[in-house]
């Protein structure tokens, strides 16, 4: 049996509909300026293309670890729900939300909750975790595949892009991924921050990155999913468990062809042996003739710990 996930993330969604004057008050302000100046780093034609081409590639699921809004208004939710609609149904798409999808919160709920069908536990893990009322963690298994998604998600002040994922939401995972390793399960965890200590700068850090680090240690996991740097990463951490993999990946709209930051996903396929779950990861972008470009990365295994 293979089962192929895709990721990709910080989808900035565009065009910004045309804020009201009384939409721009506190962070919203100071994000609106800021999304004018950083606005051309972002291309809807390459996301588009992208999405065309992750299509084809035909995925058993995908992952999508958040930032698909800019500024939090209510019209981008909505559209961000027609987009997803667009991918996939929310039994073959999987969100967790970003910092720009928490940005304010909107009267008594963060906004990102009209995604709610993408962000639920799925029939195959019930009675593995209690989905606790604020959404998160959830767990979405299929067959030997478990997505465990968590939130890092939460407003913060204006200036400031961290997050934080919270004892609760931790102490849950830890339940879920114990669960999941005696049943021999893959399990892959989808975060918005980079979830290790040092990852970013403390403006934009994952503010309980050690107690996250420790979790995975304790617990063990597979695969770790995580966007917000808008940079390609792979982060090996070892575990009792056996080896974690933490990777991150540009954003699905970056039109910084110059920087070599050009939109991109990847690809996972899952492969069980003998010896425990290998990974076999891939790359895709498109190159200056628009033409998809694959990079295979081969195996992530014990080797890439050497
Ligand atoms: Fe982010």
């Amino acid at each position: 049996m293979s089962f192929t996930l895709a990721h990709l993330s910080d989808i900035h969604l565009g065009p910004l509909p045309r804020p009201r004057s009384t939409d721009l008050i506190g962070k919203r302000m100071l994000g609106f300026i800021n999304w004018q100046r950083r606005r051309r780093q972002y291309s809807r034609i390459f996301l588009d293309r992208l999405m065309t081409d992750l299509a084809a590639q035909r995925p058993d699921h995908i992952a999508i670890t958040g930032d698909l809004v800019n500024i939090a208004l209510p019209a981008e939710f909505l559209a961000a729900r027609a987009w997803l609609e667009t991918i996939g149904s929310p039994e073959t798409v999987s969100v967790v939300p970003g910092n720009h999808d928490a940005y304010v919160r909107l009267r008594r709920d963060p906004g990102h909750r009209a995604w709610d069908p993408y962000m639920q536990s799925n029939w195959e893990s019930a009675g593995l975790i209690f989905q606790p009322e604020d959404g998160f963690p959830f767990v979405r298994r299929f067959g030997e595949i478990a997505i465990v998604g968590l939130s890092s998600a939460v407003p913060t002040m204006p200036l400031m892009a961290s997050g934080r994922i919270g004892k609760r939401q931790l102490a849950t995972m830890g339940l879920a991924l114990d669960a999941l390793r005696e049943e021999q399960a893959c399990r892959v965890i989808l975060v918005h921050h980079p979830p290790l200590p040092g990852m970013s700068p403390w403006k934009s850090a994952l503010h309980d990155a050690r107690a996250t680090q420790g979790r995975f240690i304790q617990h063990g996991a597979e695969l770790v999913l995580h966007g917000h740097a808008h940079r390609d990463s792979l982060t090996p951490l070892v575990t009792p468990h056996g080896p974690l993999f933490v990777v991150g990946v540009a954003s699905a709209s970056s039109g910084f062809r110059h920087l070599g930051r050009v939109a991109r996903y990847n690809l996972f396929t899952f492969l069980k042996t003998n010896t425990g779950w290998r990974i076999h990861m891939r790359s895709r972008s498109f190159g200056e003739d628009g033409q998809p470009v694959e990079t295979d990365h081969g195996l992530l295994g014990a080797d890439a710990l050497a």
